[in-house]
């Protein structure tokens, strides 16, 4: 039979064809899985899933609940349920040279305050490419398993982690909780299978190990990710009802002894020498290990060190990557494209020649912004010999990791005789707009703010993406198609919440559209209607203003507690002197060019009518107050004399972690003075000023398991 051109398929044809898909793939699937003599060959059973997934692509609207889409093949990201991690996952900072670890391991020394003649040992163990799994076992039962995700939450993967061997179902003389992670990841033997299977079959192969295993664990059918040869390291723990060990390395045993597969090449050293003589051997052995790694990890052995020293926002202060250089491929420059983002930053980027780095093929790289491109860094100094790069160049790649590719250097020598200097636009592409660069900033910005279709996309786009209003069935591609609809116009965030009163009073209504029916317009209007009521911190992060990303907005909401009460402060402090401004500098994470940018966003008049024009849509939710519990919550408090149980370092970053604001001299302001031996003049000024004095021991009884 003819199959109908999807474009010309009505609503209903292309609805009924779904349905019809749908049962002859699902049926399908179960003789598959079920072992039975499957009823379809491979060929034609990927022909229907293509035709299934063209259909949908066409008609998103129309997509079933129980689409085969959604079973097999790519991973679908809301399937999951959702974990919220008792202990958050952090990542790891880089090293990228010896001095970077020697820099890291001093850091370490000064914080603990160890002199270098005390010992300092650390494990050095491979940093595998794969993707993080945490493992939680109560009683010795497997009954949790999650991704990383944003590091608070992940996605509940268990159905998938019990299907892969390495990960043990049951665990003896394990404390009553315990939580393990590591890294699941894929073998080079093993993803080759994999990929020559999926050519047989019809089906895509994945660009790496890592995808490969990444879209294995986050299959909705775990059926399927048994069929794939995923294996677990372990190296790391989140919550814990009794220690492992005293030791990273005797953790790592214990973990062994318990069943896990820890990797064989870590070991534990004493000095940097050793480290990097290490990273170097395990560097020898990458192309023969089997599996992708991209650095070694390097971690203070000592657990009570560890704990002492604690995380930053998202990394530990204990652990280090150090990376293995990036790899690198020659290619040709094809063009300059120049995009528009939502802040209105024009950014250039190369497209090239496609050409593999590092296994991965590789057709598009960041050119930063024009400096870069004529070849000077962002304080004024010459890059790759102050060769610009031009329009039919060969240029150099580089890949690290995870970043997006960049350009390296170019070759003089195969320029091509007639090529010109790339000429970087002075107006906007987008909308004609006059494009401009503030003094001290790299990056050139049209000047069209939201009268740019660009920078209100993109703008809009941040507004409804995952970390922001996240909300279901609207996101880039339906922003980008509702931006530029002509009678029913999302152009601002407000227009999402009048799109059902506005859609009510016209004619043409959205059910009636292609694509559209009345159960899909009514999902999606209540989909809007579930954001009505959301956090403070996720509507200030959803303005996509410049500089306030997710972690800085949930900082300053905890801080001002309600929207209110925080609006009235952007407007106190809108000259940037006085007390308002002083109180938005204080909060940690805030300086002055994010403070801002946040005042600045409020006073002009364009953007604070589009603010309060979505927010009067809103019933915003306060944010919690940050450890209110904490007796110094808020306080300001002094550290004064020495200090005998640990570093300054540490007593503020633990301060600070408490809640308290830590200065530097007493004041009337002071709240605490906490005075060792030779407080001096401070600890006379308090008594003076009659402001509570602690000794140290006094400091730590009062902060003590908080
Ligand atoms: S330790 C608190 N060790 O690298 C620190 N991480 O870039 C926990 N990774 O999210 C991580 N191999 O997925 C650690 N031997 C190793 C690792 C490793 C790979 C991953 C992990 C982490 C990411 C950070």
């Amino acid at each position: 039979m003819a199959k109908t051109d999807i474009t010309e398929l009505s609503v209903e044809e292309a609805r009924a064809e779904l349905a019809a898909l749908s049962k002859a793939l699902n049926t399908a699937n179960v003789a598959y899985h079920g072992k039975d003599n499957p009823d379809l060959s491979d060929a034609n059973y990927d022909a229907l899933k293509q035709r299934n997934a063209a259909i949908e692509d066409h008609f998103p609207t129309l997509v079933r609940e129980d689409s085969p889409s959604k079973q097999v093949g790519a991973p679908v990201q809301d399937g999951f349920g959702k974990i919220t991690h008792a202990q958050r996952m952090m990542s790891l900072g880089n090293a990228f040279t010896d001095e970077d670890v020697a820099d890291f391991t001093q850091g370490i020394r000064k914080y603990l305050g160890l002199s270098n003649d005390r010992p300092l040992a650390f494990t050095a163990e491979p940093k595998i490419d794969g993707l993080s799994l945490s493992l939680r076992y109560e009683n010795g039962t497997l009954i949790q398993a999650a991704t990383r995700g944003d590091g608070t939450t992940g996605e509940d993967v268990l159905a998938n982690a019990l299907t892969i061997a390495d990960v043990p179902k049951n665990l003896e003389n394990a404390p009553e909780v315990i939580e393990v992670r590591g890294e699941v990841y894929m073998t080079h033997a093993d993803f080759d299978a994999l990929n020559a299977r999926q050519v047989e079959r019809g089906s895509k192969t994945f660009a790496n190990p890592r995808n490969a295993a990444a879209g294995s664990l986050r299959q909705l059918d775990s059926e399927i990710t048994k069929s794939r040869p995923l294996r677990f390291f372990a190296y790391a723990w989140g919550v814990l009802s009794d220690p492992l060990a005293n030791t990273q390395h005797g953790a790592i045993a214990r973990l062994k002894m318990l069943g896990f597969q820890t990797n064989p090449l870590t070991q534990r050293f004493e000095n940097v020498v050793d480290l990097i003589k290490h990273y170097q051997q395990i560097e020898q052995q990458r192309a023969a290990l089997g599996y992708d790694i991209d650095g070694v990890v390097y971690k203070v052995d000592d657990l009570a060190y560890q704990s002492r020293l604690g995380f930053r926002s998202t990394t530990p202060r204990w652990a280090i990557a150090h990376k293995f250089p990036a790899e690198l491929a020659w290619t040709r420059l094809e063009a300059i494209d120049i995009q528009v983002g939502r802040t209105g930053a024009l950014s250039p980027v190369a497209r090239l020649s496609p050409v593999t780095v590092g296994g991965v093929v590789v057709s598009n790289a960041t050119l930063h912004n024009e400096d870069y491109i004529e070849g000077r860094d962002n304080s004024g100094e010459l890059i790759r010999g102050g060769r610009d790069i031009r329009v039919g160049d060969w240029v150099q790649i580089y890949r690290a990791g995870d970043v997006i590719p960049k350009i390296k250097d170019v070759d003089l020598s195969k320029r091509p005789s007639d090529s010109s200097p790339f000429e970087f636009p002075k107006i906007c592409p987008e909308c004609q707009s006059a494009a401009l660069r503030d003094v001290g900033d790299a990056v050139r910005r049209c000047s069209g703010g939201l009268i740019c279709p660009a920078q209100a996309v993109e703008k809009m786009k941040h507004f409804v993406s995952r970390g922001a209003f996240d909300i279901e069935g609207l996101g880039a591609k339906q922003v980008e198609m509702f931006y530029h609809d002509p009678t029913l116009p999302i152009r601002e965030p407000a227009d999402i919440f009048t799109l059902k009163t506005r859609d009510a009073q016209q004619l043409s209504k959205l059910k009636n559209r292609d694509g559209w029916g009345a159960k899909s317009a009514d999902k999606l209007f209540a989909a809007i209607d579930e954001r009505r009521n959301i956090s403070f911190a996720r509507v200030l992060y959803a303005l996509g203003l410049r500089h306030v990303g997710a972690q800085s907005a949930s900082l300053i909401a905890r801080h001002y507690g309600s929207w209110a009460v925080f609006v009235d402060a952007m407007d106190a402090a809108s000259d940037q002197v006085g007390d308002a401004w002083d109180r938005l500098m204080s909060i940690d994470g805030v300086g002055e060019i994010m403070a801002s940018s946040l005042v600045t966003a409020f006073i002009q008049p364009g953007e604070r009518a589009s603010i309060t024009r979505v927010t009067d849509e809103l019933t915003i939710i306060d944010a919690e107050k940050p450890d209110t519990d904490s007796p110094v919550t808020g306080k300001v408090v002094v550290f004064s004399g020495t200090l005998e149980k640990m570093t300054r370092a540490e007593a503020k970053a633990r301060a600070e972690a408490l809640g308290a604001k830590v200065s530097g001299s007493v004041s009337a302001k002071t709240d605490i003075l906490i005075a060792g031996p030779g407080a001096g003049s401070k600890a006379k000024k308090a008594a003076e000023l009659d402001i509570e004095t602690l000794d140290e021991d006094s400091w730590l009884a009062l902060i003590e398991d908080l």
